[in-house]
């Protein structure tokens, strides 16, 4: 018999003793729907590239957001599709885009869950890119800076509790903060994409979203997945600028950055598991390859694990309908 003075599998011996001695949680509370939102009326369209998610109308989407509220997760993450695109993106600072307008029908029939607006201008170009163009065709950040600052005010406007930058242009969370101070939007927080690298795992929302740059690539303002430490850079910049709070994009394959930018500030910190890590997990689950409740809880409970608040996840109304936070 084995002499042992420390056996790591007497605290594993029982499911009772195993929930005593775990450390990491996964609440409803700690997840955060994301939706498309469409022009029109009375639409629920399935999005092929997002299998079990949908284009939703203004008010389908309030209806979805009541069922989301009821099943305890406290905010959803709204994208939207616009009628028309330009070279500026001018529907996203539109009172009657379809994001405001799912903003206030939201606010009507769901006060207490928590809204939160994507800010970018990619959805909404012609040209994809989250910035307006120079004529050299790269992206003219400090030009971008006030087109954001109107789209941030007329999210507010409409009703939005938080703006949520994921432009990656610099500088922009303090113009942000600055533009809603000036027009009385003091409580409107800033949820900043503080950390998001250019990746391959954003396929899916692209066609979800219909933004992917008709040329050239994104990565002259998002960032290089081969820097940890630049992570940290631009944490502290967007805190020094006036975040409320942090997300880290994408989520599993970026888990040390999460947990490097964690431990580097005291804001909450998101993690956002994207599109393309969600249509991996449904690939390989849809092929019996692995077993789907198991392997998404995994991936939850690691960005939990790795120092996430709260987590952006396609699987947020499922999993908290289904009971598998636990
Ligand atoms: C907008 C934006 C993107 C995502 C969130 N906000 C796409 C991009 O940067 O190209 C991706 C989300 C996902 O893949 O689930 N800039």
């Amino acid at each position: 018999m084995a002499d042992l003075i420390y056996r790591p599998r007497r605290t594993r011996r029982s499911e009772a003793m195993r929930d005593l001695v775990a450390q990491a949680q996964l609440a409803p509370r700690n997840l955060v729907q994301p939706l498309f939102v469409v022009p029109g009326a009375g639409v629920k369209q399935p999005i092929e590239a997002l299998t079990g998610q949908f284009h939703l109308s203004p008010d389908t989407a309030a209806q979805m957001a009541k069922e989301i509220r009821a099943a305890g997760v406290p905010a959803v993450l709204l994208f939207g599709l616009p009628p028309h695109k330009d070279a500026v993106g001018s529907y996203a600072a539109r009172a009657d885009a379809p994001v405001q307008e799912a903003v206030r029908r939201i606010k009507d029939a769901v006060p207490e869950l928590v809204v939160i607006c994507d800010l970018c201008l990619c959805e909404y170009t012609d040209h994809g890119h989250c910035g307006v163009l120079r004529e050299d065709g790269g992206v003219d950040n400090d030009a971008t800076l006030p087109l954001l600052m109107q789209a941030a005010v007329s999210q507010a406007e409409a009703g939005a509790d938080v703006v949520a930058p994921s432009d990656m242009m610099d500088g922009r969370v303090g113009a942000l903060r600055r533009a809603l101070d000036e027009t009385g939007f003091h409580e409107t927080a800033i949820l900043s994409y503080a950390v998001k690298y250019r990746s391959a795992f954003y396929g899916p929302f692209r066609e979800a979203a219909g933004s992917a740059p008709k040329e050239g690539d994104r990565s002259t303002y998002q960032m290089d997945f081969r820097n940890g430490r630049e992570a940290l850079r631009e944490a502290r910049l967007d805190v020094a600028e006036g975040a409320d709070m942090l997300l880290v994009k994408p989520g599993l394959p970026y888990l040390d950055v999460l947990q490097s930018v964690r431990a580097a500030t005291e804001l909450p910190v998101g993690a956002y598991h994207v599109s393309g890590e969600y249509a991996m997990l449904e690939a390989a689950a849809g092929r019996g390859l692995i077993d789907r409740d198991m392997a998404v809880t995994e991936s939850l409970y690691a960005m939990r694990r790795a120092g996430a608040d709260f987590i952006v996840t396609y699987y947020a109304l499922e999993w908290a309908q289904r009971g598998l936070c636990r």
